[in-house]
């Protein structure tokens, strides 16, 4: 078992809502970015695994036949199918389950996806040998995840306003095992089967009306933060919060850009 908090479903299921709201049309211009690596056709068939609210789903259901979604939280799921439905779009299939054990049989996808979720299996290598399996011969796989948090100046705002906040936070340390490294990356995608592998550097600038509205987007959309207000009680939050707000006020100028950077691996299987 891994000792990664985020490995569970309980955080996802507690930031749905939020994610749904104020993470998901952040995260999309990277899902845009990993269809355009896949040939895909009105005809297409794709899995989005770790889907969330369906970000990926959303903007695939546009221009394919078929979207199979899937995720371990219900709440995503829950919201994903909210908004397919608001969005009417019926051509996306959304269902409970583990991304490390897909129920779906082989060979059959034309592309399959995991933005953002896959970097967090207990078990990598059975998402990236799941997300093979399930791909037909020559279909094209993309994997995002983040780059390291040096490379990121949202991130870097992100964890000293919570060091701010708690000086006994742990702050993610660079980790060579993680998909962070791109060698890495590089190497479970070849491990799984898949041949002619990229790792691209993938990088969205974003900027915020004030302190204010980039404190609510990452309160909301961040399941580390879901989790801290969760384990701290209402008291202590109160006053980490106010210690966070006041940090990012300081801190941030409005309407300024903070870049953020992702890896994009992409693989393809085998013809045959
Ligand atoms: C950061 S969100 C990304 C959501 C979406 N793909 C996007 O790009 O916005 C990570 C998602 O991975 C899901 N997840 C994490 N581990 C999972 C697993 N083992 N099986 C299925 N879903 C998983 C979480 O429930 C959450 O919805």
């Amino acid at each position: 078992m891994s000792g990664n908090p985020l490995a569970v479903a309980e955080p996802w299921d507690l930031v749905a809502e939020g994610y749904a709201e104020f993470g998901s049309a952040i995260m999309q211009p990277f899902s845009a970015r990993a269809l355009e690596f896949a040939s895909l056709s009105s005809g297409s068939q794709v899995v989005d695994v770790a889907a969330g609210p369906g970000t990926l789903s959303r903007l695939a259901a546009e221009q394919v036949a078929l979207v199979e979604a899937i995720d371990f939280s219900e709440s995503m799921i829950a919201r994903l199918v909210e908004e397919a439905d608001a969005a009417g779009l019926t051509n996306i299939r959304a269902q409970v389950g583990d991304g490390q054990d897909l129920p779906f049989e082989s060979d059959r996808f034309d592309a399959g996806f995991s933005m953002f979720g896959l970097m967090f299996f207990p078990e990598r290598a059975k998402g990236f040998a799941e997300l093979f399996r399930v791909l037909r011969p020559g279909g094209t796989a993309v994997v995002s995840s983040w780059a390291p948090v040096a490379d990121s100046p949202l991130m870097r705002m992100m964890f000293d306003a919570l060091t701010a906040a708690d000086p006994n936070f742990q702050e993610p340390q660079p980790n060579f095992l993680s998909l962070e490294n791109p060698e890495l990356f590089e190497s479970e995608m070849r491990a799984a089967g898949f041949e002619a592998v990229s790792i691209q550097r993938h990088s969205i600038a974003l900027s915020f009306a004030d302190a204010e509205e980039l404190w609510e987007t990452m309160v909301r959309s961040s399941a580390p933060m879901e989790l801290m207000r969760h384990s701290v009680g209402p008291e202590v939050w109160a006053q980490r919060a106010a210690l966070m707000m006041r940090f990012l006020a300081e801190k941030y100028r409005p309407t300024s850009p903070l870049a953020t950077t992702a890896y994009l691996g992409i693989g393809h299987k085998p013809k045959g």
